[in-house]
């Protein structure tokens, strides 16, 4: 089944730098150090795009020359929530240009056999309802997960619209399953790939990520 490409709710960051270092990435005889300085790496960049909407209060401050009016992130500061153990790939990169977040944890599996999420852990900070919420997993791709892990954050409190979730590559499966059940969180990737094959891996893809996260493979 062909599944379509246009989706209201994707933004695709096809910038050189992302595009250089993906590529990188998907190659098979990467190693796993190299796997994961360039996921912390896309994981920083794509957060620019990510955050673009968090809301900022004025403030001012005292340069060394005179005053001036400035901004700064409004409290509660957002939170990123990797989806374990993939996801832990790219929270530090999230953390490097957005050091005051919060930080939770979703730890679900797929059972290899109905590919449907299995949950395992969940640990949120309080005040989900008045955050910006990043969730990252690199890998979109039956979408199940990954829709897991939202519904998970809008019981705890979060809002739909204020929720964003980053994957590094998305394929159109997991898209439309993501954004049909969730219809106002964005999505944000570096790259919207063909399709998935029989095993629901993505394809061109990169392989399993959290075994060439974690040198599992
Ligand atoms: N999870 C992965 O790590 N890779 C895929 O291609 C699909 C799911």
């Amino acid at each position: 089944m062909t599944v379509a490409r246009d989706f209201d709710q994707l933004t695709v960051v096809d910038h050189p730098l992302i595009r250089h270092k993906l590529t990188l990435m998907r190659k098979v005889d990467t190693t796993p150090a190299d796997f994961r300085r360039l996921l912390r790496e896309i994981s920083s960049l794509l957060t620019v795009e990510a955050t673009r909407n968090v809301p900022l209060d004025e403030v001012h401050v005292e340069t060394p020359l005179c005053k001036t009016a400035g901004w700064r992130m409004q409290e509660p500061v957002p939170v990123v929530v990797p989806v374990l153990r993939a996801g832990l790939g790219m929270a530090d990169g999230v953390l490097d240009v957005m050091s005051e977040a919060d930080i939770g944890h979703i730890g679900v599996y797929r059972d290899e056999e109905t590919v449907r999420p299995i949950e395992y852990l969940v640990r949120l900070p309080s005040r989900l309802s008045d955050r910006t919420v990043v969730v990252v997993d690199p890998m979109l791709a039956t979408g199940y997960s990954g829709a897991h892990a939202v519904t998970v954050l809008l019981d705890n409190g979060a809002r739909p619209e204020n929720i964003v979730f980053m994957a590094l590559v998305a394929a159109p499966e997991g898209v439309k399953v993501l954004t049909d059940m969730h219809p106002k969180v964005r999505v944000v990737t570096a790259s919207l790939d063909s399709h998935l094959n029989e095993k629901s891996y993505i394809v061109p893809g990169l392989g399993d990520a959290g075994d060439r996260i974690f040198g599992t493979l």
